[in-house]
């Protein structure tokens, strides 16, 4: 029998019709698992899904990612690989084996790496008889502007040009959707069709202090712009009662 199909995937096709509880994905951007595992719990009933990036994961390993599940939230593992394709397709594997719903990987490692890491997703999942994580590519890392790509790496492109190119390369390898600005999701909408999964960051309150943040959006308008999950860090865990933040931005998104 095959594997279960991830049920994110099957809520993905309408995000606006998405519990706003579904969509919200808090970054545990910290350096300790202690930490991680306390702001987890204070965030308890209201976010579900949290962020493990490359901080928190150098810092703490699966230990991470088995605190966040034994606390019945569930994963995003951002380490965004990118390595030759049978390396990747082995970090795929280990995701799947760890139970966590969405991982990602650069797109620019190509069609080859990317069609590697989704099928070994997939073999793994029906093996393990686990759900297959959402597989998300990388595009164009937004500190990255069109002088950057053009003058240090060659592409001669717009970098929304790169951007689709970038996601279409992705959608053909197979994988689900990818990582865009506040300000790419309704191009990439547009061009991908409502199934493609899109997850933002670069969300902040109205209000709320940019850091170090160029293209920001606030939670209603990611949300009605048609991204699925919407990422959100530091006004959330910098904030002095983060359950009260995650509250009021959990609100804006469903208003
Ligand atoms: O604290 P803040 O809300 O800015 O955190 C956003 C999170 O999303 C961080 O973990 C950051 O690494 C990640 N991210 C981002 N911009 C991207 C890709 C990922 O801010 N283009």
């Amino acid at each position: 029998m095959p594997a279960p199909e991830s049920a994110s995937i099957a809520a993905a096709a309408d995000p606006r019709g998405m519990d706003p509880k579904d969509r919200l994905i808090v970054a545990l951007d910290v350096a300790t698992l202690a930490e991680a595992e306390a702001l987890v719990d204070r965030l308890q009933g209201l976010v579900g899904r949290v962020k493990i990036g490359s901080q928190l994961f150098t810092a703490a390993g699966p230990a991470a990612v088995e605190a966040v599940h034994k606390r019945g939230a569930e994963v995003f593992l951002d380490l965004k690989f990118h390595d030759i394709p049978n390396t990747v397709a082995g970090a795929a594997r280990e995701a799947t084996r760890a139970g966590v719903f969405m991982f990602n990987v650069h797109a620019s490692g190509g069609r080859a790496m990317m069609r590697a890491a989704a099928e070994a997703a997939r073999a793994a999942a029906g093996e393990l008889r686990v759900r297959r994580p959402l597989l998300i590519a990388v595009t164009v890392l937004t500190s990255l502007d069109r002088a950057t790509l053009h003058g240090e790496l060659g592409v001669a492109s717009s970098v929304e040009g790169h951007v689709l190119r970038l996601c279409d390369l992705a959608r053909a390898a197979g994988l689900d959707g990818n990582v865009a600005s506040p300000q790419e999701i309704a191009s990439i909408r547009n061009a991908l069709g409502r199934d493609w999964v899109i997850v933002t960051p670069g969300v902040r309150p109205a209000g709320a202090a940019a850091d170090d943040q160029s293209r920001v959006a606030t939670p209603g308008a990611a949300a009605r712009a048609g991204a699925h999950y919407l990422v959100v860090g530091r006004p959330v865990t910098a904030a002095p009662e983060p359950a009260r933040a995650a509250e009021a931005i959990l609100a804006e998104m469903g208003g």
